[in-house]
């Protein structure tokens, strides 16, 4: 219906038609309560309108009529925000074996880095049917990763990960879109998702020119001399990070955190601030060493050893070039054409 004059976005993830019954919902309680208010305002001007020789005469409140225009509203809010949060929960929460692809914001274009190796500019291939969840940063500042065929949208911020997932169910192109203002070319700041079958999917992404983000990660993980203190065994003088992902990790100063993606990231970039209960202050900062991209590179990596899966970078990386270094994609932003890999 209505397709030469399209009110709403294609519905093309599993969380889209929820959001739309949400939102139809609250059309239809406000287009009612509008009509209502307008249908007595005509009706009591009608009604108590001044004719002559009648005098208006004083009416006291009532106590029945207030509690009911109170308490029905009440109940509508709070089935509202009940309905509501229900589906920001379910927004909110990614699946647990969702594929992971790592996204990085800049000034003026989204960066793309499946987990499998996969690389993109401005565009994001995924396959119908399979849960995806974006790990997103930025390099600058503040952006919004806005997919409306999902109803999904999500502020990708620098200096942390914020995470959005969704599992499309449509094959076709749909938009996406930068929703935060970022500066002078934001509105420019589009891109395509790409929604694939399967199969259509499994032979792009053999396309592939580059390993796992993982086999990068441990490339890294060694050039940087991080495997010299973070030892598989307890010999180290930093901690074994075997099995450390979404683990809780007691802290020097007491506390226990989980190892999420973000605590990774930020004992990458700032070791002090979280510092593992039992070791010395002795590991080095790594801020404006790496790049993003060599961060979750090295988040990966970390995840794949914790989750003592294989590094598929094994098998793949004797017949694939691995790009451990992909700071070499800064600099050449504007002039690559919608699309293009990263290589
Ligand atoms: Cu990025 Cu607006």
């Amino acid at each position: 219906m209505l397709n030469n004059f399209p009110l709403w976005p294609d519905q093309a993830s599993t969380m889209a038609s929820r959001v739309d019954a949400l939102y139809i919902f609250l059309l239809l309680v406000t287009g009612a309560m509008a009509l209502l208010v307008f249908a007595c305002v005509a009706f009591f001007a009608a009604r108590f309108r001044h004719r002559p020789g009648v005098r208006a005469e004083q009416i006291e409140g009532s106590n029945a009529l207030e509690i009911t225009w109170s308490a029905i509203p009440f109940l509508i809010f709070m089935a509202i925000f009940g309905w509501g949060a229900f589906v920001f929960f379910q927004e909110r929460t990614p699946p647990a074996d969702a594929a992971e692809v790592y996204v990085v914001a800049k000034q003026w274009m989204w960066k793309v880095e499946h987990a499998e190796g996969q690389r993109e500019i401005n565009e994001l291939h995924v396959p119908v049917g399979r849960d995806v969840k974006l790990i997103m940063t930025s390099q600058d500042v503040i952006h919004s990763f806005y997919i409306p065929a999902f109803r999904i949208k999500q502020d990708v911020l620098p200096g942390r990960y914020t995470v959005e997932w969704f599992r499309a169910t449509k094959p076709g192109v749909y938009h996406l879109f930068c929703a935060e203002y970022c500066g002078t070319q934001h509105s420019g700041m589009v891109g395509s998702i790409v929604v694939q079958q399967p199969a259509d999917y499994e032979a792009w992404m053999n396309g592939a020119s580059t390993g796992p983000l993982s086999a990068s990660g441990e490339k890294i993980f060694a050039e940087l001399g991080c495997s010299t203190c973070h030892r598989s065994d307890t010999q180290g003088r930093g901690p074994n990070l075997q099995g450390v992902f979404g683990k809780p990790v007691q802290l020097d100063d007491g506390r226990t955190v989980t190892a999420d993606e973000n605590y990774l990231r930020e004992s990458i970039l700032d070791p002090g601030s979280k510092r593992v209960k039992g070791f010395q202050p002795i590991m080095p900062t790594f801020q404006g060493l790496v790049s993003e991209e060599q961060v979750n590179d090295l988040v990966a990596y970390i995840k794949a050893i914790s989750l003592s899966k294989p590094i598929n970078g094994a098998k793949t990386s004797a017949n694939r070039a691995v790009s451990g270094d992909s700071s070499d994609t800064e600099g050449q932003t504007p002039p690559l054409p919608s699309g293009s890999k990263v290589q």
